[in-house]
C-alpha cells in the first residue's frame, strides 16, 4: 500500500493504491484548504484550486489530470490565485482532489504563495 507523507503535519498514512489524495487527507484530519476555503470549496470537483499541494517527492507516483490544471481551464476564474501560486512550482504543484496515489509520495499542503519567486519578476 502506498504511503503519503504530509511534510507540514509530520504525518504519514497508508492508503489503497489509486486512492484520492484529498479524500484520504481529509479522512485523516489533515487540512487541505486555507482560511475561508475550509468552508467554501468545490468539494473535490476541481473548480476552486484551493486544495493545491506541492508534491515534494514521488510525483511520478501521483496520477494527475493535467489538463484540469491548465491555465486554459475556465474555472480558474473562481480562484485566480492558482495561476500565481503555480509560478516556479509548475512541475510539483497539483490539485489534491484530482490526484490518484499510485505509490509513495511526500506532500506539502497549503503551500505559500510565491509572490517573489525567482522567475516571476526577473
Ligand atoms: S477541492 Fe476544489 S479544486 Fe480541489
Amino acid at each position: 500500500m502506498p504511503k503519503i507523507t504530509f511534510v507540514k503535519e509530520k504525518k504519514q498514512i497508508e492508503v489503497p493504491e489509486g486512492a484520492n489524495l484529498r479524500k484520504e487527507a481529509l479522512k485523516n484530519g489533515i487540512t487541505m484548504h486555507e482560511g475561508v476555503h475550509q468552508y467554501l470549496n468545490c468539494r473535490g470537483n476541481g473548480f476552486c484550486a484551493s486544495c493545491r499541494v506541492n508534491v515534494k517527492k514521488g510525483i511520478e507516483n501521483v496520477r494527475r489530470k493535467r489538463w484540469w490544471e491548465s491555465a486554459y481551464n475556465p474555472f480558474w476564474i473562481l480562484n485566480p490565485l492558482w495561476l500565481f501560486a503555480r509560478i516556479s512550482h509548475e512541475q510539483e504543484m497539483t490539485l489534491a482532489c484530482q490526484d490518484k496515489v499510485m505509490g509513495d509520495c511526500e506532500v506539502e499542503t497549503t503551500p505559500p504563495m510565491n509572490w517573489h519567486g525567482d522567475q516571476f519578476w526577473g
